[in-house]
């Protein structure tokens, strides 16, 4: 049976182009990152089988493994300089804890990932919740490639020295950049989860919103328009 619910909708812009190069270029290049940087850590091959085609396979990966890091690293330039000319959903502001009203948001946020309250939260940018894990997520992007640079040129003085400085020895470095890899690999898992879980629950239509920039909102939501273009 058809279920019909004629319902008013208003289609509000809220990610600009340039934050959705940085996702996508973010998403793409972390996934190669991971494939790569799997294979680096545990390659399946032993000297035996290097002997046989395709050869070089170590040696191709890493370097895809470098390319993908470079547009990694550049993903990161352009979110930072959004964190300050960015729109106002894309300013940090408005998506970390720093206020009575985001840590009031960020409750009710845990409350209904925690399935205590079904009421959708009325928000444009991202919940509180996201953004704080988000910016969290930042600053692992940011320690994985200073961590990537130290193990790309660990022979360059300069980057040996900060590289010595910020996490001891290249092994050291390693170590952490293998680990934080794992972090990677939960957050994207429970990301996807949260997004289609999301579109399901939600009117917004997130996963549209990443690739068109705007969320739909109902118009008889208890959220005014204002509020949401405030
Ligand atoms: C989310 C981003 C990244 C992930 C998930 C990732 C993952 C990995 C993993 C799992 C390894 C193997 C570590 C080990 O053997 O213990 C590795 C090695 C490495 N990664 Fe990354 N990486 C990332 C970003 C970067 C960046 C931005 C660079 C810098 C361009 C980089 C450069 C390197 C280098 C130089 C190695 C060592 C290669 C070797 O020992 O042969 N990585 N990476």
């Amino acid at each position: 049976m058809i279920r019909k619910e004629p319902r008013l909708y208003y289609r509000v812009f809220v990610w600009s182009g340039t934050l959705r190069l940085f996702h996508w270029t973010l998403a793409f290049s972390t996934f190669i990152l991971i494939l790569t940087g799997i294979y680096i850590h545990y390659p399946p091959i032993t000297t035996k089988w290097a002997e046989f085609k395709p050869q070089y396979i170590m040696a191709i990966l890493r370097y895809w493994h470098f390319v993908a890091g470079y547009f990694f690293i550049c993903a990161l330039m352009v979110r930072f300089y959004l964190f300050f000319a960015g729109n106002q959903y894309e300013r940090p502001a408005d998506f970390l804890p720093i206020n009575r009203r985001n840590l009031k948001s960020l409750m009710y946020n845990i409350k209904f990932y925690l399935y205590m309250t079904d009421e959708h939260e009325c928000r444009m940018g991202h919940t509180i919740l996201a953004g704080t894990i988000y910016f969290l997520l930042f600053i692992c992007g940011v320690v994985m490639g200073l961590t990537g640079l130290y193990l790309l040129y660990p022979e360059t003085p300069m980057v040996a020295k900060i590289g010595h400085e910020l996490f001891g020895t290249p092994q050291q470095a390693r170590l952490i950049h293998y680990l934080l890899n794992w972090f990677f690999i939960f957050f994207i898992l429970v990301h996807l989860y949260i997004a289609i879980w999301n579109d399901f629950k939600a009117p917004d239509a997130i996963i549209s919103g990443a690739f068109s920039g705007s969320k739909m909102m109902p118009a008889d939501t208890a959220c005014p328009l204002e509020d949401m273009e405030k």
